[in-house]
């Protein structure tokens, strides 16, 4: 078996559990990528041998971000609604309809080519792992052509049937039908059920009935929740005890605490504040009552057409009041964790080989020089981008 080393990196995180530090930070560091993971971790100096050599020239690496929170099979764009809200038109989950009726009018075809895409996109951004939503078909046919899509690009597929209701239907009837024969054919191809639980969207009864059709047929449970308003979503997914609830924007000190005493990750997702100009979720609130965060960036035609994950970090660190570390952490381990993973998100022997060199000489200048591209590599499995 062939190996690699990426040695002289001034700046290595490991995000490795055991170390003293949040990041496991390692300097003037070497890695060994050995059958596409991590075979060792150590000095630059005392680094084995290996088949091939790349030096990082003092640069930072880091592991590859894990968006753990994005849309991406649709059609169309909603640039007109876009330019309307910075005029002052306020947010409305109502535009989901529109990326629906262009969604079912596309071709498969279609479809693929715009995810593969947006991963491309991604990936050069030093996104490794992502988690792909349906949510755009709403009929048995299109949610399900949505998901095994999606799977052609990631195993973290989640089934979003109940995003919203759609136009002309009734709310009970579309109720049965995500419970029903959609989740049927749609559950060969995701891993996640997911739900907008929301005020015009659904309600928590109805969320109930549609995680619980989901972990009937093996797929774990995650929320989007108290994103326009205060809400019952975040308190159930505690309840439930589910991996992550998603948005967290509007939150009480009860639903902190819940989330606190739960352990649910608290997914949050500050392009969309951006996109929308809603007040940023309080991370400094949630991180100080020891409520775990991750970061993703929620890519979707409405509220947040971003795909750039230092993006999110940047917003993070200037309108969250998260530190750079606390940043990154909740976009790669954090992000890790949101999917229930422990083989992404680190760099540790025995992790897959997911690793991102900044054109940087440390993690925070993802948030010192926003906007700025600083991914001057990426592999995902020890093979590089491009390859
Ligand atoms: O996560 N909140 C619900 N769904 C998406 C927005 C979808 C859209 O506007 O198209 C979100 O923000
Ligand atoms: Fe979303």
């Amino acid at each position: 078996m062939s190996s690699s080393v990426i040695t002289n990196i001034g700046e290595l995180v490991t995000n490795d559990p055991a170390a003293p530090d949040l990041l496991g930070i390692h300097r003037d560091a070497a890695v060994v990528v050995e059958g596409g993971q991590v075979a060792w971790v150590g000095p630059a100096l005392e680094a084995p041998a290996a088949d091939t050599y790349l030096d990082a020239g003092g640069r930072a690496v880091i592991p590859g971000f894990v968006d753990s929170h994005a849309h991406l099979v649709f059609a169309g764009d909603r640039a007109p609604e876009f330019a309307a809200r910075m005029a002052g038109t306020p947010y409305a989950a109502g535009g989901i309809r529109t990326t629906v009726a262009a969604t079912r009018a596309a071709t498969d075809e279609e479809l693929t080519g715009r995810v593969a895409k947006l991963v491309a996109e991604m990936r050069r951004q030093g996104t490794t792992t992502v988690e792909i939503k349906s949510g755009y078909g709403l009929t048995v046919r299109d949610e399900a052509r949505s998901l095994a899509i999606a799977r052609q690009f990631t195993d973290d597929t989640t089934y979003l049937g109940a995003h919203v209701v759609p136009e002309g239907s009734d709310p009970a009837e579309y109720l049965a039908l995500v419970t029903g024969p959609m989740l049927e054919a749609c559950a060969p191809y995701a891993r996640w059920v997911d739900v907008f639980c929301e005020r015009g969207a659904f309600d928590e009864d109805q969320a109930r009935a549609v995680l619980a059709a989901g972990a009937a047929v093996g797929l774990k449970g995650r929320l989007h929740a108290n994103q326009l308003g205060p809400g019952p979503g975040v308190r159930l997914a505690a309840e439930l005890g589910l991996v992550a609830v998603d948005h967290c924007t509007y939150l009480t000190d009860d639903d902190v605490a819940a989330l606190a005493d739960s352990g649910t990750i608290a997914t949050l997702l500050p392009g969309v504040e951006f996109s929308t100009r809603q007040p940023y979720p309080d991370a400094r609130r949630l991180l100080d009552a020891g409520v775990r965060v991750a970061i993703a960036s929620d890519c979707n035609p409405g509220s947040s057409y971003t795909s750039s994950m230092p993006l999110c970090v940047a917003l993070a660190v200037r309108e969250m009041r998260m530190t750079p570390e606390e940043a990154t952490y909740a976009a790669t381990a954090g992000g890790a964790a949101a999917l229930g993973r422990d083989d992404v998100g680190r760099l540790t022997v025995g992790s897959r080989a997911d690793l991102v060199l900044l054109d940087a000489p440390s993690h925070v200048h993802l948030a010192y020089r926003p906007g700025v591209p600083l991914v001057a590599g990426a592999w995902v499995a020890g093979t590089p981008l491009g390859a």
